[in-house]
């Protein structure tokens, strides 16, 4: 976010209530609803999250609603459930059975529709599937798809079973890949022969395979057929999906599972190089996506939600599949790009499909404005009635784009604050409740309690700025880092005293709304995915001619940051053109197409403080061609500044 988007969210005063014909159907239809439901949960929290529990099937009721020995919460002690069995079974009882659970589009076109019972079907006869792999309750599956129905089947499969999946990004590099693996000791691995991105086929097999070479715990490789394409197939460990399908019946009840049982695993990156395992359990995140996908997308039964998010990242896990399945709703899946084979596809697909919810990004709308009118003004768009955004702060500007030229003025939009650790929606608007400020999430869900505090703990007044904190526990929080909670202790729970450490620097105004104006410490947010400098900085270094590089964001227009790296090489290196790319491409191959610098900059030495940190801080401001403002005493060497200015 660049400070002209900051100072004019500084300066916002425009406000839209929520439209009366929207409030008047609305699950939560007033502010006064809200703030009742809030003072609620806070008030009676026990009986608040009980009764929501009771909406979802459990096979054994809890004993207790949250045993909390800080920082480990856990919730519905004692309760057994399934969330594969919340997200379907339970809609086979109804009329429901026959209603679409998965509306897919490939993106050269191919179209499935999968009701619940179908899904059910798939689901069931995929988890025995990974019984006869010897996949057992507790053993974690790694899957590495393309966005089509055959991973949400996988991931219910996981579900129904009680193998904890680790959904990784089909961006990410073999190398990546393994380290996920590796790290989660995965026994198998689920992907498919390749995906459809931009017209183009991305070879996960490929991927998988070479990364499997670093992954010895990987036993055995699910390929989905789904371009058809030639692979490799390594004979004992390699199965095709069809032919594994072929030989499984489809009974295969759901497992009664603890409520603290782990549900999966997604890494996530953080201010130190190795990427985290943010873990999350069974009952805690079923209900908290249950309810928040409930309140937040107003959903009803005649809806058709989309949210274009890839499974790959914690979005796609909580708001395409297991949140809004729960609720019986409609759930729409795009495999493809935005602009293929022209800058109208989504537009085309609202209309299709007639979609009524629709979540998307703030960098995808940021591209959506470049592109032009011309493109969302081709179709009819009358069909939505509500708009979200989710993963970055919405600069005013994108968000009035939105309200108009996609919105028609008349569908409220969500702006919906939340982590992957946080596992549900935290801060949002309720579309029927809340009136919006364009740029601000607005005011927490039921349930969460944050708070603005200064560095050293203590709340500031409104309207200044300083760390988003959560000062109590929620059901759908990370449980624990997967085989490290000393890092889930230090990095989140021992910034602030008592309180959950969010990495977020934001404000509160005098009605109590957020503003979210990104990270506090060395993560990127680049198009709405975290990125870790220090994961960038050691693909950058372990490059033969790299000495030593620091990694910052900058300002971009479209995708909120890119990567500007500066780069010291041994002695005796040539710098040019050329070693720029073959860095960029060295990245690429390291942690992915997402990681790619967008600039590298070369340089004889970085800005250090004498005890040798890198001021990043003063990397940020020259990259970004501003001024350097703030302390620059304790920098060792006074003269690198404006040698790094002028490029040397
Ligand atoms: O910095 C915040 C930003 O995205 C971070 C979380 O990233 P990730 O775990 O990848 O999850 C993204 C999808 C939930 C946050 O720490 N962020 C997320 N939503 C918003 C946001 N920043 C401002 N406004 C939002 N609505």
């Amino acid at each position: 976010m660049s400070r002209k988007d900051i100072d004019s969210l500084l300066k916002e005063s425009r406000r839209f209530e929520p439209p009366a014909e929207f409030q008047s159907r609305a699950r939560i239809g007033s502010i006064e609803e809200y703030e009742k439901l809030y003072k609620e949960s806070i008030e009676n929290r026990d009986s608040f999250w009980s009764n929501i529990a009771r909406e979802l099937h459990w096979f054994q009721p809890w004993t207790e609603v949250l045993r909390w020995n800080p920082p480990h919460a856990e919730w519905f002690v004692e309760g057994k459930t399934n969330l594969s069995y919340n997200c379907l079974d339970v809609h086979l009882e109804s009329w429901r059975r026959n209603k679409a659970a998965i509306i897919w589009e490939g993106e050269p076109g191919d179209t499935r529709v999968l009701t619940f019972q179908m899904l059910h079907h798939e689901v069931c006869r995929f988890a025995n599937v990974l019984k006869r792999l010897g996949i057992e309750k507790g053993d974690r599956v790694a899957i590495y798809m393309p966005l089509v129905p055959e991973l949400a089947i996988a991931m219910l499969a996981c579900a129904r079973i009680g193998a904890p999946h680790s959904i990784v990004f089909g961006g990410f590099s073999a190398e990546a890949l393994a380290d996920r693996i590796n790290d989660a000791s995965a026994k198998l691995v689920i992907t498919a022969d390749g995906g459809y991105r931009r017209g183009k086929i991305v070879p996960l097999k490929e991927t998988v395979d070479e990364a499997v070479t670093k992954s010895p715990c990987i036993e055995n490789v699910v390929v989905y057929k789904r371009t058809g394409g030639s692979v490799s197939f390594h004979p004992e460990r390699d199965h095709w999906w069809h032919e594994l399908m072929e030989a499984v019946d489809a009974d295969c009840p759901a497992e009664p599972l603890d409520s603290e049982h782990p549900l999966y695993i997604l890494y996530t990156s953080g201010s130190t190089g190795k990427p985290k395992g943010v873990m999350h359990t069974t009952g805690g995140y079923m209900v908290g996506t249950y309810v928040t996908s409930k309140w937040v997308f107003d959903l009803k039964e005649e809806d058709t939600y989309w949210c274009t998010a890839d499974i790959g990242w914690v979005t796609g896990h909580s708001y395409v599949v297991y949140g809004i399945l729960a609720n019986g709703a409609t759930t729409v899946m795009y495999e493809g790009a935005p602009n293929w084979p022209e800058a109208d596809r989504f537009w085309q697909i609202i209309e299709k499909y007639k979609v009524t919810i629709f979540y998307t990004a703030p960098t995808a709308i940021r591209a959506f404005v470049k592109w032009g009118e011309q493109w969302p003004d081709r179709h009819d768009l009358s069909s939505l009635r509500l708009l979200g955004t989710v993963g970055e702060p919405i600069n005013p500007e994108a968000w009035m784009w939105y309200h108009s030229v996609i919105g028609g003025k008349r569908c409220p939009i969500v702006d919906t604050w939340w982590q992957t650790e946080t596992g549900a929606i935290m801060i949002s608007p309720l579309p029927g409740a809340t009136s919006t400020k364009p740029g601000s999430a607005t005011r927490p869900l039921p349930g969460v309690v944050p708070e603005i505090v200064g560095p050293d703990g203590s709340a500031v007044p409104p309207g200044k700025g300083g760390f988003l904190v959560l000062r109590e526990p929620w059901p759908s929080m990370l449980r624990t880092i997967y085989g490290d909670d000393d890092r889930y202790r230090n990095q989140y729970w021992s910034q602030v005293k008592g309180s959950y450490f969010t990495g977020d620097g934001a404000r509160c105004d005098e009605d109590g709304y957020y503003w979210i104006m990104g990270r506090v410490d060395d993560v990127i947010n680049i198009s709405g995915h975290r990125l870790g400098t220090m994961e960038v900085e050691s693909a950058l270094v372990s490059h033969p001619k790299v000495a030593e590089a620091a990694v910052v964001g900058k300002p971009d227009e479209i995708k909120g940051e890119v990567i500007a790296a500066f780069v010291t090489v041994e002695s005796g290196i040539e710098v040019d053109e050329a070693l720029s790319d073959e860095l960029k491409a060295h990245v690429v191959k390291q942690i992915g197409g997402i990681a790619r610098p967008d600039e590298i900059r070369f340089t004889e030495s970085l800005p250090k403080t004498r005890s040798g940190k890198i001021m990043r801080r003063l990397l940020r401001d020259i990259a970004a061609g501003r001024e350097t403002t703030g302390d620059t005493t304790t920098l060792e060497d006074r003269s690198i500044l404006d040698r790094l200015r002028k490029g040397q």
